[in-house]
């Protein structure tokens, strides 16, 4: 069977990569570091931090913001455990709210009542990279002043639609962070990127981002010597992941068009089976997603178990996905109350269908409509 996730071909990446081998230069902050930047600058007018994976983009943000004991951050509960971890490293305390009654992402009404004066943070995570209602999400903003981390794992590539224009998820809240994990639509093996809108922490997320020194200034500005500043850690991606991005970058936007295609395939084919036993997924008129998650919802979860069963029989890669942060082992250490319900029935119901360019979409409906009439 074919794996699940398959990264898409990037011919320059054997360039690129002997390029930095012959270089010398293959830890972090080098030439294709900059290239990266400028890149990430054109497509969101933003500062960037190239990291080592998205859960250190998060921790970069949790430790220059100083979140400490006594915060309160806002997330879904449906999400990757990495999402709360880094801010939970830094001793806030995690509030979880559930998802949407016909989404995974986060339910906007039910985020509004868990802000109190101790919010730092408000984390909506894209799920399949799929846009919020931003009108809601600015108007949180204004109202209670609390900033907005774009959990944007899933979402290069994706938009957000608004009066006819479309701008790219990433460049709408105070910070976005992404994934670039070899899972993702576009991959370097492991990295990861924040990006930061305003100038507030600009000099102090240097020295974290630097393992805490003043490493950066020193070679700007020609110091003498550079010192331990402040807390810090490694956090900056490789010169040979940076150069694999780079040439993924390349070829990304010819590929999410085959990307959508597939999708959209999937979408018009199986809307052709008529049946009460699964849905298939809802999206928003303002959102332009980017493909990166195919999935059926299930009413019942030994129907999807079953599926689940069949598709891996007929060789067809499926999965189910998160399970709910609030009830899991480590997060029901919270015993944070509330209703949960909509993601309860996402983490039971949902199940991913392979997704890439080159996954075969008639094949797949077919292998689905047999099991429909199981
Ligand atoms: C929503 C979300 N956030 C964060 C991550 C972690 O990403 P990374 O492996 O780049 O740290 C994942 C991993 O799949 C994810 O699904």
């Amino acid at each position: 069977m074919k794996p699940f996730h398959s990264p898409f071909d990037s011919p320059n990446a054997i360039n690129y990569i002997s390029d930095v081998l012959s270089s010398g230069n293959t830890a972090g902050g080098g030439k294709y570091y900059n290239f990266l930047a400028q890149y990430f600058f054109k497509k969101f007018s933003r500062s960037s931090y190239f990291t080592t994976s998205c859960t250190s983009a998060m921790e970069l943000l949790a430790l220059t913001m100083n979140i400490q004991k006594g915060d309160e951050v806002i997330l879904p509960t449906y999400t990757f455990p990495s999402t709360a971890n880094a801010f939970a490293l830094r001793g806030a305390k995690l509030v979880f709210v559930d998802s949407q009654i016909d989404h995974p992402n986060i339910d906007l009404n039910k985020l509004k009542d868990c802000i109190t004066p101790k919010t730092r943070l408000i984390i909506p995570m894209y799920y399949g990279g799929v846009s919020l209602d931003w009108d809601v999400l600015n108007d949180i903003r204004s109202t209670f002043g609390v900033p907005i981390l774009e959990e944007a794992a899933h979402a290069f590539g994706a938009l957000h639609v608004k009066d006819n224009s479309s701008i790219p998820l990433g460049k709408l809240g105070d910070y976005a962070v992404f994934s670039f994990h070899e899972t993702k639509n576009i991959s370097c093996g492991e990295g990861g990127l924040l990006l930061v809108s305003d100038e507030k922490y600009e000099d102090s997320m240097s020295v974290s981002f630097e393992k805490g020194t003043n490493k950066r200034e020193y070679l700007e500005k020609n110091l003498d010597f550079y010192e331990w500043r402040s807390l810090g850690s490694s956090f900056v991606g490789s010169e040979l992941n940076a150069a694999y991005l780079l040439a993924q970058l390349e070829q990304y936007e010819a590929e999410l068009i085959k990307r959508l295609e597939r999708w959209r395939e999937l979408y018009v084919g199986l809307s052709e089976i008529s049946t009460d036993r699964w849905s298939l997924p809802i999206i928003p008129e303002f959102a332009q997603h980017n493909a990166h998650i195919f999935y059926l919802r299930f009413s019942q979860m030994d129907d999807r178990i079953s599926f689940e069963k069949w598709m891996l029989q007929n060789e067809i890669p499926v999965s189910g996905h998160y399970r709910c942060l609030h009830s899991s082992y480590f997060g029901s250490l919270t015993k944070q109350k509330g209703s949960f319900e909509n993601a309860i029935s996402f983490q039971d119901g949902l199940c991913r269908i392979t997704m890439n360019s080159e996954i075969d979409t008639s094949l797949i409906i077919d292998v689905i409509n047999e099991y429909n009439k199981l």
